[in-house]
């Protein structure tokens, strides 16, 4: 039995490229780079998982957040397995990057794209939808991250509003601002190994919905 989760990172840039430094740290799912060789991602289809690659090319947006704290709740429902049964790719937040993002698209089976509730984040993320990811016909959802419930609803439902006014497919799920999320990331813990707290339980329970809405859990 292993873990029936991997996550692979594909950024050479920014946030990941931390992670990818704590491959060693205690996580709760399998962890791989392929920043080097991008080309190697293709050998993903052998393992018959599903392949979900969160992608934006805004960068900050929450790309590495969502894929690991998914990775973490889905790994949780599932538990080990003798076979990887999902993979999540994180890939760069930069243009120049593409290529990287091309390769992660060529083996994937659905798309998950982040996107915060900031009218800044807005064009650049329909560059992605419009130019990388329609062209290819994979099924997408957008997910709106990283929502401050105490800056009220206006911001999360006009940047809901804007989503169905450019007819994409949205998660219901909205995950919302938590600073523990930020606090984790610094030391290398997802959202399955935070301390017990009320906090914690709405924290996790974003991305369990969010799994659950993506039929994440149910495939064992
Ligand atoms: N739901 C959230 N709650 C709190 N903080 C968040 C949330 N989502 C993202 N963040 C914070 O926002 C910052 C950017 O997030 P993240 O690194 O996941 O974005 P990214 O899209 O992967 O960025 P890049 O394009 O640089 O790879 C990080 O500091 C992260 O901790
Ligand atoms: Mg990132």
């Amino acid at each position: 039995m292993a873990s029936s989760i991997l996550v692979v990172s594909t950024d050479p840039q920014g946030s990941t490229v931390w992670w990818a430094d704590r491959v060693g740290i205690a996580l709760p799912f399998d962890f791989a780079t392929a920043h080097d060789d991008p080309g190697s991602l293709k050998y993903l289809k052998d393992t018959g998982a599903q392949i979900h690659v969160i992608c934006n090319q805004k960068g900050g947006v929450g790309k590495t957040t969502t894929t690991v704290n998914l990775a973490a709740v889905t790994q949780e429902v599932l538990g080990d397995s003798d076979q990887r049964l999902h993979i999540f790719v994180d890939t760069p937040g930069s243009l120049e990057n593409e290529h990287i993002l091309m390769a992660a698209l060529d083996v994937a089976d659905d798309v998950l794209v982040p996107l915060p509730p900031e009218p800044l984040a807005f064009d650049p993320t329909a560059r992605t939808i419009e130019q990388v990811i329609l062209p290819r016909e994979l099924p997408y959802k957008v997910v709106v991250n990283n929502w401050d419930p105490r800056d009220g609803k206006a911001d999360r439902d006009e940047t809901i509003e804007y989503i169905e006014a450019q007819g994409w497919p949205r998660a219901n799920t909205v995950i919302r601002r938590y600073k523990i999320h930020t606090r984790a990331a610094a030391e290398g813990k997802v959202v399955t190994q935070y301390p017990d707290s009320g906090t914690t339980l709405r924290a996790r329970e974003d991305y369990f919905k969010l799994a659950l809405e993506q039929g994440y859990g149910g495939t064992r």
